[in-house]
């Protein structure tokens, strides 16, 4: 018997690069993650994450988030491609409640810092890293959580830790991080798809 791999949607950003979402598409080409990608989505057709998406070949669905029934559509939308479990990628804003009633648990995000620190609204990006380096923090990483209606308040299901170096930059933070958040991201969708399958 045949079974196929468990499949993830992805959804992604306006500004972001893509660099996570591809970072997972190519865990699950290589083999290190057993999953494959369903769908990414995003809000505008001119994304550059979308953009990389379609150079991978993978499905890509430009989804209208301003539309009254954009919860409801993006729900069907991931069933329809049979997604077992959503991951945003650079998606900062708040998800229509729809799509968290439709996958409970199953919704996930990447934030650049530890979580709880250095969580919620207009925590994102650059911001997250100058907000470390003005705390005088020692230490830093990335947070793979569930979402909630809440911006960054979910259970933590994974994080990796970095130093803060001095001398350090915005930059040269954000760097360091997102090396880890290329490696962490799959093991967290790993781990979540093991506790689905019962294991
Ligand atoms: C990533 O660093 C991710 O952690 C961050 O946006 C970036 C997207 O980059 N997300 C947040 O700050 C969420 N609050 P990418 O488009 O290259 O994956």
């Amino acid at each position: 018997m045949c079974v196929s791999a468990p499949r993830i949607g992805i959804l992604v950003g306006t500004r972001g690069r893509g660099s996570n979402m591809r970072a997972l598409a190519q865990a699950c080409a290589s083999g290190r993650l057993a999953a494959e990608v369903g769908l990414v989505v995003g809000p505008r057709a001119d994304a550059p994450a979308l953009e990389v998406a379609r150079a991978m070949g993978l499905p890509v669905r430009v989804h209208d988030f301003t539309a009254e029934d954009a919860g409801p559509r993006l729900a069907e939308a991931l069933s329809e491609r049979r997604c077992r479990l959503l991951c945003l990628a650079g998606f900062l804003r708040l998800l229509p409640t729809e799509v968290l009633d439709a996958f409970p648990g199953r919704v996930l995000n990447i934030h650049p810092a530890l979580l709880p620190k250095f969580g919620g609204k207009g925590m994102y990006g650059r911001h997250v890293h100058e907000a470390v380096l003005a705390a005088g923090e020692t230490e830093s990483g990335c947070s793979i959580h569930r979402v909630t209606p809440v911006y960054d308040e979910g259970e933590v299901v994974l994080q990796r830790r970095c130093p803060v170096l001095p001398g350090d930059t915005p930059d040269t933070l954000a760097g360091r991080v997102l090396a880890l958040e290329h490696q962490a991201y799959a093991e967290a969708v790993a781990k979540v798809l093991r506790e689905l399958d019962g294991d």
